[in-house]
């Protein structure tokens, strides 16, 4: 199984996202976190900004919606040329129908979960999505330390997902570091979001290669 690699811009210079973006041009994905200071205490940026960066970016983006309302907003997100829109299952009145509205776009639609939900939350969700993202910090900030105990999650995923006969891609978010990454894949994950641990170095490729041993 090949590992697939999403550089968070958030620990990027929001100055000049788009040469920032041109650095980890060897990553599998770019990591987008919307963040509205109603789901979570923080705030980054919005439709206009994620629409150019999609028009900019040579690498497919994977934008993580870290909103209130999902149900009105993640369909606008998705349709604006991204790979994979993600969109949190607690934010969400109807799921389902998110997940739905997100695939009918043409994106890739995923759900994530917070420490604090249990797997089973999105287990009659898994023929709707194409990936399941296991936050193993609480969302909101970069530089959080990882939380390991939501790993036994993706294991519960990977089981519910081959009994519901779908595949899916686990992805984790949140501590991610060559010192984390094999413990996060060794427990099922197959994309691995990296903020801190890539943006954080001034050789942006070295460190994308390094994640890529890590986790083997
Ligand atoms: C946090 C965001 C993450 C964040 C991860 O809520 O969803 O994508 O950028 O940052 P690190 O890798 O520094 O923990
Ligand atoms: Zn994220």
């Amino acid at each position: 199984m090949s590992i697939r690699i999403a550089p968070s811009i958030l620990a990027a210079d929001f100055g000049r996202l788009e040469s920032e973006i041109l650095e980890v041009a060897s990553a599998d994905l770019i990591h987008v976190d919307v963040m509205d200071n109603h789901f979570v205490p923080n705030l980054t940026i919005g439709l206009p900004v994620v629409r150019r960066l999609a028009e900019v970016s040579p690498v497919p983006l994977d934008i993580h919606l870290m909103i209130a309302d999902a149900d009105r907003w993640a369909p606008a997100y998705a349709e604006v040329g991204v790979a994979s829109c993600t969109f949190h299952f607690e934010a969400a009145a109807n799921p389902r129908q998110v997940a739905r509205d997100i695939r009918s776009t043409g994106s890739r639609a995923a759900v994530a979960i917070k420490p604090g939900t249990p797997a089973e939350a999105v287990f009659d969700l898994l023929t709707e999505v194409d990936m399941v993202l296991v936050m193993t910090v609480e969302p909101g900030f970069g530089g959080q330390k990882f939380m390991s105990e939501a790993l036994p999650k993706l294991g519960e995923l990977r089981r519910a997902a081959a009994e519901a006969g779908t595949d899916l891609w686990l992805q984790v978010d949140g501590g991610i570091t060559p010192e984390t990454a094999p413990e996060a894949v060794a427990a099922g994950a197959d994309t691995l979001v990296a903020g801190s641990s890539v943006f954080g170095h001034l050789d942006r490729a070295a460190a994308i290669a390094r994640l890529r041993v890590a986790a083997g």
